[in-house]
């Protein structure tokens, strides 16, 4: 179907997005069983401009939409509050169209366009408070860092009351309806996208959700998903209370031990380590076969764990697809310096130690030093070796420092 959609969300504010109903899977890993939209928005001011773009794929549809709503030469701001190529993917289109645009971000995204574009364009540089004039309308810029990338800034149009947040606030659905009175309930996809994009780095979230607490707003105009015009108030709330409560998780130690098992035999080693941890202390152990653990379920374990303990048996002397997979899913930044350990079963010989030890290394876990892999099944003498490794874990868990959470740069 043709998509040509573009929506009033003030008398001189236009929704130009683009409806991606077909994606299945977002950034690789994040499933989008909504599909998603890329919001981008039009101001008609004495000084037009337009907010954020969308995915490079679909820029013949986003061409035209601009073209629909204006001359695209008498466009002068470009205002992208995050570089990510879902919402800057059209931006070296839009300028060919749009000659005398000048592009408005934050040094991050300044520095990062520079090399997703590779060339030189005109651009503006702007900080936390500065203000832009459109002639009869004003953009307000507000430095709203590492959520998710540390280029991340929102922008407020006071005469219109909207503020415009990208990622933040956004969810992976799309609905023609765009407006949340329209579009129906999707609070599994704002969760799980809260989940997986945002609560990783909820002590930035709530530091922005503070700047924008005075601010007169009617509608937040978000990068994905419903434009929120009747529920932005609750939106905000339940991000701010699920930040929060990622806060208060993030202060008790809690063991995520992911394994897989082909005879149960690293299954049974799974379990005891996890009652070796528990009799440490006060410690949450969650223990799960992630044979067919959806990624975003796992992403949610990784960022609440304190500590990680991987459990693979071995065929063909390789760890399991699976495996890799969750260390495609731990992230540096968020997970550096999170002990982490490494058990499993094997039978010819036992490849997977250092295999799972290099892995979780290099990825910047702390990895304990008396890993272990046992030949074939555990019986008493492997199971309480795995006991005394599981009450070891936990105890250097317990004197181990919590990890602050990341600081992007
Ligand atoms: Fe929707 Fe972080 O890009």
């Amino acid at each position: 179907m043709k998509d040509e959609k573009v929506l009033d969300v003030t008398k001189d504010v236009k929704w130009v997005g683009i409806l991606d109903y077909d994606i299945v899977t977002f950034d690789v890993v994040m499933e989008t069983k909504y599909g998603t939209t890329y919001n981008s928005y039009f101001i008609d001011a004495d000084k037009k401009a337009v907010v954020d773009t969308a995915k490079n794929r679909f820029s013949e549809t986003y061409l035209n939409k601009i073209k629909s709503v204006c001359d695209p030469a008498a466009i002068e701001y470009i205002i992208i509050n995050h570089t990510e190529p879902d919402h800057s993917g059209c931006l070296d289109n839009l300028l060919q169209i749009a000659p005398n645009a000048t592009v408005v971000g934050s040094g991050n995204a300044i520095r990062y366009l520079k090399d997703i574009l590779g060339h030189e364009f005109r651009h503006l540089q702007v900080r936390d408070g500065d203000t832009l004039s459109l002639g009869n309308k004003t953009l307000k810029f507000i430095g709203a860092p590492n959520l998710h990338w540390p280029d991340s800034i929102f922008t407020y149009l006071p005469e219109d009351r909207l503020l415009f947040t990208c990622d933040s606030f956004g969810a992976h659905f799309c609905n023609d309806l765009m407006f949340d009175d329209l579009t129906g309930e999707y609070d599994d996809a704002f969760l799980y996208y809260f989940n997986v994009i945002l609560k990783p780095y909820s002590k930035f979230l709530i530091k922005a959700i503070e700047k924008i607490r005075p601010l007169e707003i009617d509608q937040i105009c978000t990068g994905h998903g419903p434009i929120l015009r009747s529920t932005w108030k609750q939106r905000v709330a339940q991000s701010e209370a699920l930040s929060l409560e990622a806060l208060k998780m993030r202060e008790k130690r809690r063991v995520f031990i992911p394994f897989v098992s082909a005879y149960h035999n690293t299954a049974i080693l799974a379990e005891t380590i996890a009652e070796g941890i528990r009799s440490a202390g006060e410690i949450d152990v969650h223990i799960c076969d992630i044979e067919n653990t959806p990624f975003g379920e796992l992403d949610a374990e990784l960022t609440r764990a304190s500590g990680i303990i991987v459990g693979s048996p071995i065929i063909n002397q390789n760890i399991i697809l699976q495996i890799y997979q969750l260390f495609a899913l731990i992230n540096p930044m968020r997970d550096k310096g999170k002990l982490a350990g490494a058990f499993g079963s094997y039978g010819w010989s036992g490849e997977g130690l250092k295999l799972i030890e290099s892995n979780l290394a290099n990825l910047k876990l702390k990895v304990v030093s008396d890993n272990m892999f046992i030949k074939f099944t555990p019986h008493k003498e492997e199971l309480e070796k795995a006991h005394a490794y599981g009450l070891n874990f936990g105890k250097l868990l317990l004197e181990q420092e919590q990890i602050p959470e990341t600081e992007c740069s």
